[in-house]
């Protein structure tokens, strides 16, 4: 009934501190990738390419990348244009995360351009990207719902997969970004979607606004998807996304799948730790 191999990807570095409203220093993001890269992540996000004056947090993106390459650990960066993927290129970056909203509304206020204008610069990007070796994560965005527009339709979230399919996305992430999925609308379109798409490898995204994060990630499983985002200690938000709260926590899905007896290849105990080192770096209750 479930997938027994699970492979989590941390965005505790990422998704978890993008939204911090204080400063965390450069050299605590560094110990946390450290302290994550030893507790087995075979990958994680772990800083985007964004324009400083968007997203202040994220603006030590290059040094953070020289640690993730110094580390020799598998890391995705997030490049929501054509200048961000040259910066990557230039970084060296072995994965890149593209990110598109299936509502044209909030991708216009989180990269200031319609779905079909970011859908359109893919184009050239996948290629280069591609000519360089970078495996290419694609993530939709609002897949569910949206805070600007309300509901969103299958049919909105199929349009941007069809593309990115097309384009030859390596991974494609479907994003609750506001947290307000149920299990029910999870496991359907989920299921959809892998009858669609059957040679497409899925990953869900979950934000854990309702406090469903985790029984959506188990109607996933249950739709047969097997790769899961999620941030150490419950951090994480995106600015363009009101009134949503972080990502499931990793500790919390490590336990629910390793009791489930699910191999996911991380440390559970050692999680603990981390966890406390990560909520330290927030300035959150
Ligand atoms: P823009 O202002 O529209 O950019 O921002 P522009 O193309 O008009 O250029 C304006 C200036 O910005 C120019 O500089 C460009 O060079 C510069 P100037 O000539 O004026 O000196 N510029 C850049 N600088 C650095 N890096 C860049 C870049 N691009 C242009 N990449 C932009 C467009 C995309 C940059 C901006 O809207 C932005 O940074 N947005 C980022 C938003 C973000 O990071 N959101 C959070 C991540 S998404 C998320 O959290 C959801 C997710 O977790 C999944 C889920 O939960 O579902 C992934
Ligand atoms: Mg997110």
């Amino acid at each position: 009934l479930f997938p027994k191999q699970i492979e989590l990807i941390e965005v505790g570095p990422r998704d978890g501190l993008q939204n911090e409203p204080v400063l965390v220093p450069t050299e605590k993001k560094k110990e946390l990738i450290q302290k994550l890269a030893r507790l087995g992540f075979a990958r994680m996000e772990t800083t985007s390419f964004v324009h400083p004056k968007w997203v202040p947090q994220m603006a030590d993106a290059n040094e953070i990348v020289n640690y993730c390459n110094q580390l020799g650990i598998t890391y995705i960066a997030l490049t929501p244009n054509m200048k961000a993927l040259k910066r990557a290129i230039e970084a060296k970056v072995p994965q890149i995360a593209v990110f598109i909203g299936a509502s044209s509304a909030f991708n216009k206020k989180n990269i200031n351009k319609t779905t079909e204008e970011s859908l359109d610069e893919c184009n050239p990007m996948f290629a280069k990207a591609k000519e360089n070796g970078i495996f290419i994560r694609a993530y939709i965005s609002m897949s569910f719902s949206c805070p600007y527009q309300g509901e969103v339709s299958f049919n909105e979230v199929l349009g941007v997969c069809e593309r990115f399919v097309k384009l030859g996305a390596d991974e494609i992430v479907i994003g609750d970004t506001n947290g307000q999925a149920d299990p029910k609308m999870v496991y359907e379109r989920f299921l959809r979607l892998r009858e669609l798409f059957p040679n497409t490898v899925f990953t869900g995204h979950f934000h854990d606004t309702k406090k469903m994060a985790l029984a959506n990630v188990l109607a996933a499983m249950q739709a047969g998807i097997a790769k899961f985002d999620s941030a150490v200690g419950g951090l994480g938000g995106c600015p363009y996304s009101p009134g949503a709260t972080g990502n499931v926590a990793t500790e919390e899905l490590a336990q629910m799948l390793s009791s489930m007896g699910c191999e996911i290849g991380i440390d559970v105990q050692g999680l603990q730790e981390v966890s406390h080192f990560a909520k330290s770096l927030s300035s959150r209750d």
